[in-house]
């Protein structure tokens, strides 16, 4: 997934690009650039890797005003991390500049076709091919507008577009389809981002296009069109409020995010429970009575945080699957005939999930969406829909969201059973949570072991190996070691025999129930010479234990026991010295299959 930033008129247009791009980083940061121009004079700058190793390559002085400007940070779908092939693109005659988001599925086809025509390509992405194509339509028909519509007609697949007609630089030109476009309103300029954040400091007057939507906006007018007609619009204001995205004094925003944690929760507290009485829509409680199941659909760290609630909701008999979206897109199960899906989303964009809405609302079956941006594209598709009230979270690793889609989701059925006592036990957790944050310098001796290795176990049973899958993503995503989650019981089935000196285990205890078989478990790896990090709730605590936190509310530990692999996970990468909030390979929210 990508982000990209675009504006036109009076403004400075170094500090809005590059502010946009650093703000747009969370969806990707292979590399980078700009391309600014006033009609005479023009700059195109380009970086592999983040925007500040662009920064640099983009005069602090430019040798001319510019009045138009795209920007693009990058995650790689189609073609290598190039500078060819980095953003902005432009087509052959160099009369079309753009910057993209999303995949193009005909993309081979009609390169193909532009190369017969004698057209030449510098890239191999696929925006190249979006950039000859409109050069190649305007070279039958001059008309911008029309040419936009007709490429839209050829092109399948998913885009976000900001293009500029060398031309004519009086305009900025748009297009949308499938990937998020928002249109800003400025005074004296016009902007256009891929979501509200690099904009948020100038405007809270949006247009938020709609897919098949295009047009174009000069520095004091905004024409929409669809289907080859243009089309009236109305701004909508949009509150900056919950997109902080300062570091606020920490190092990293991994760390702050962490340590947000419990300001999570009490905002969810703050916006579901009211006078001790829950606050949900009461329609959505019935939908919830009368399903005969519940099937949540999730991707990573969202999907850890449902398995926690099937647990739940199947402890009180009631029939609970979570799926991971890729897999029910193309691979759907047999389910009773009258289930509530219940969507997970931090981001609201990921592409596995909104593969699968066309199966959820041809089937006519009741849909709740969970996301932490109500704007977002799943928000917008919602039947019911909750926000999550995390704040934007910047660090591609989820950490305070996934606490807070497991309270969200304990409280929506504590609405309903009224048996999980959660308001007093989250008022409880919150102090397990900040006694955690408190002694986090704890955390760093284990850390600073577990960074010699490259391979670990992540054990638990239960509750704990919810907390074992989440645990284990987050080592392998920011620390690059390979950490797998395994079901305390089942290492002596076979994968005990990677276990050695080489290979040590991080275990999670907070059942009593299955306390004493985990205990027994870690004999037999240490019997192996394998190394044992014990994380434990106090009651079920032992003199060796790694680290021990406060006793949570059994359905909570999971709370806990994540943050612990949270802030491992930080202090694991700091001692490797990789980059904690952009890890290689990875974007905050994957828009593409
Ligand atoms: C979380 O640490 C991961 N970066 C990733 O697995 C993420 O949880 C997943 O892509 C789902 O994102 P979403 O919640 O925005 O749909």
């Amino acid at each position: 997934m990508c982000g990209i930033v675009g504006a036109i008129g009076s403004l400075d247009f170094r500090s809005y690009l590059l502010n946009g791009l650093h703000k747009l980083e969370y969806r990707g940061y292979d590399s980078c650039g700009v391309y600014i121009s006033n009609g005479k004079n023009h700059g195109l700058y380009k970086s592999i890797g983040t925007v500040d190793s662009l920064e640099s390559k983009v005069p602090l002085n430019l040798s001319f005003n510019p009045h138009v400007g795209i920007a693009h940070t990058r995650w790689a779908t189609h073609g290598g991390v190039t500078l060819s092939n980095c953003h902005p693109v432009y087509s052959s005659d160099h009369r079309i500049m753009l910057v993209h988001n999303g995949v193009i599925e005909n993309f081979e086809s009609i390169r193909n076709f532009l190369i017969e025509k004698g057209i030449s390509f510098s890239g191999n992405t696929d925006s190249e091919v979006i950039a000859n194509l409109l050069s190649f339509i305007l070279s039958i028909d001059n008309s911008m507008t029309k040419a936009i519509e007709r490429m839209m007609q050829e092109l399948n697949g998913s885009y976000a577009l900001a293009i500029i007609d060398t031309y004519d630089t009086n305009k900025l030109y748009f297009a949308k389809n499938l990937s998020p476009l928002l249109i800003g309103k400025g005074e004296g300029a016009n902007y256009l981002a891929s979501d509200q954040i690099p904009m948020a400091d100038i405007t809270h007057e949006f247009i938020d296009l709609k897919d098949g939507q295009y047009g174009y906006m000069s520095k004091d007018d905004i024409h929409l069109f669809q289907n080859g007609e243009e089309i009236s619009f109305e701004f909508v204001s949009r509150s900056s409020e919950n997109l902080d995205v300062s570091l606020n004094g920490y190092e990293h925003y991994m760390l702050k995010e962490i340590e947000e944690t419990p300001s999570c929760i009490e905002r969810l507290i703050k916006n579901y429970i009211f006078r001790k009485k829950y606050t949900f829509d009461k329609k959505l409680l019935r939908v919830i009575e009368r399903s005969t199941e519940i099937i949540f659909l999730a991707c990573g760290t969202s999907y850890h945080a449902s398995l926690v609630a099937v647990d739940i909701l199947r402890a009180r008999g009631k029939i609970a699957n979570a799926y991971i979206a890729s897999e029910f897109a193309y691979h759907p199960v047999i389910m009773t005939d009258n289930p509530l899906f219940i969507i997970i989303s931090q981001s609201g964009e990921t592409a596995d999930i909104i593969k699968c809405l066309p199966f959820i609302t041809d089937n006519a079956y009741h849909l709740l969406t969970i996301t932490n941006n109500r704007y977002s594209s799943l928000a917008r598709k919602a039947e019911y829909y909750l926000n999550l009230y995390s704040g934007v979270e910047v660090s591609v690793a989820s950490t305070k969201v996934y606490q807070s889609e497991l309270v969200l989701l304990l409280m929506l059925f504590d609405a309903i059973y009224m048996d999980l006592n959660l308001i007093e036990s989250l008022n409880k957790e919150l102090l397990v949570l900040k006694d955690i944050i408190n002694r986090k310098e704890e955390i760093k001796p284990i850390a600073k072991e577990l960074a010699n290795y490259e391979h670990c176990f992540i054990l638990g049973r239960g509750l704990d190996y919810d907390s074992a899958l989440e645990a284990a993503l987050k080592i392998k995503e920011v620390t690059y070691i390979h950490a797998s989650a395994v079901q305390a019981g089942e290492l002596k089935h076979g994968p005990i025999a990677l276990v050695s000196q080489d290979f040590p285990s991080l275990a999670f205890i907070s059942e009593e129930k299955t306390a004493h078989q985990m205990r027994n478990g870690f004999q037999e790896v240490k019997a192996r010479g394998g190394k044992v990090f014990v994380i434990s709730s106090k009651s079920l605590a032992e003199e060796n234990d790694s680290f021990v936190v406060l006793d949570s509310t059994i359905y909570l530990a999971p709370m806990a026991k994540v943050m612990v692999a949270q802030y491992l996970t930080y202090f694991i990468t700091l001692e490797k010295g990789f980059n904690v909030d952009k890890p290689r390979n990875l974007a905050k929210s994957v828009t593409v299959e």
